[in-house]
């Protein structure tokens, strides 16, 4: 009720100075007695996923904390788990603006925000001054000018960064933004990927004495056969968990309403039956070996149920959060322990 009589007014408003002016509210209240406005009780539904526990299985999808600055606001709002990202090795300012628009008669978002971010370095200091104790994802990437064929490097250099701090760390190779990284998820560029990631993980896990798990996300825009050979080189490679999915570069449904055919990644209502369709695959093709995290179109408890029924064991949301506000947490995990 609150959220929605603040929305109507946010919603006045371009999307990205919104963003940028909330941003900023959260990060100076996160972790004060101002966090009052949005802070809320959820209860207990606790889970265990990747050996990790989590006090309940609604987190924040990565993009909307890209650089780590509002993990205590959102610890407050409820979320059982943050993710924060997607980060890359040296600030970028990412694509020109406008690269973010509303379509509220269905419910989505088009973006192509390219990854703006300040970078690593920025995030693992936003991480330490935080003094979370909650579940925190880091999810990392590429920087644009880095040639594909260095891809790995990235990652690499990103995950040695994160490792002392992430509870588990994101590979995304699905943005639709970054020119080539969906390439990644496929065949050889795969295989190679998670190995060298995976090996990282071993000399880390010893340097640390501790073990970090790495989850892979995945696009909504991929064939069966696709997913299949996604999920064995998961497998192969001993990768502790899939998240599924990021932004569709479909328009079903959408090319006739305004900001329809923007180029970018469509999210919410439009994407969630294509999302739920790749995690029931992708269960399939796992069969219980790696847990899947749902991310697509979740809007309310019903969407999320779904998404565990195809097969998650967590959810995240984006989208949905942005139209529905704090009290959407609140009614996933209500929904969730019943
Ligand atoms: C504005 C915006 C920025 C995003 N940025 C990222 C990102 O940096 N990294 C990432 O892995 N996913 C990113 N996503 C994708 C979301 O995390 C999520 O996977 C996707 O939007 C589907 O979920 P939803 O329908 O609940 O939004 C972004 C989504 C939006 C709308």
């Amino acid at each position: 009720m609150f959220y929605s009589a603040i929305r109507k007014i946010l919603f006045q408003f371009d999307p990205e100075t919104i963003h940028e002016l909330t941003i900023k509210g959260l990060k100076s209240t996160g972790a004060t007695p101002f966090n009052f406005a949005y802070k809320q009780q959820v209860p207990n539904k606790p889970v265990q996923v990747m050996g990790i526990h989590f006090p309940n299985p609604c987190g924040l999808a990565a993009g909307l904390d890209k650089n780590g600055e509002c993990i205590r606001a959102f610890d407050a709002m409820g979320f059982g788990f943050v993710e924060v990202g997607t980060v890359t090795p040296r600030p970028q300012p990412g694509n020109d603006k406008p690269r973010i628009f509303r379509l509220p008669q269905a419910n989505a978002v088009i973006n192509r925000m390219g990854f703006n971010n300040k970078g690593v370095d920025y995030l693992v200091d936003q991480v330490r001054k935080a003094k979370y104790s909650g579940v925190l994802g880091i999810n990392i990437g590429k920087n644009k000018d880095t040639p594909e064929e260095n891809a790995k490097d990235d990652y690499l250099y990103c995950m040695r960064k994160v490792y002392n701090f992430a509870s588990y760390i994101t590979v995304n190779i699905s943005s639709p933004n970054t020119p080539g990284l969906r390439s990644l998820q496929y065949g050889d560029a795969l295989n190679e990927l998670l190995a060298a990631l995976k090996a990282e993980q071993t000399v880390l896990a010893k340097q640390y004495d501790k073990y970090v798990p790495i989850a892979v996300k995945i696009a909504p825009d991929l064939s069966e056969q696709e997913i299949n050979s996604i999920a064995e080189c998961l497998i192969n490679n001993d990768i502790d968990g899939v998240i599924a999915t990021n932004t569709t570069l479909a328009r079903d449904g959408v090319e006739d309403l305004e900001h329809g055919n923007e180029t970018g990644g469509l999210s919410g209502a439009p994407v969630k039956d294509k999302s739920t369709e790749v995690i029931r695959l992708l269960a399939k093709a796992l069969d219980g070996k790696l847990p899947i995290i749902g991310v697509g179109g979740i809007s309310s408890g019903a969407d999320a149920k779904e998404k565990i029924e195809a097969g998650a064991k967590l959810v995240q949301v984006y989208t949905g959060f942005i139209y529905q506000g704090p009290e959407l947490v609140k009614e996933i995990v209500q929904t969730l322990r019943r």
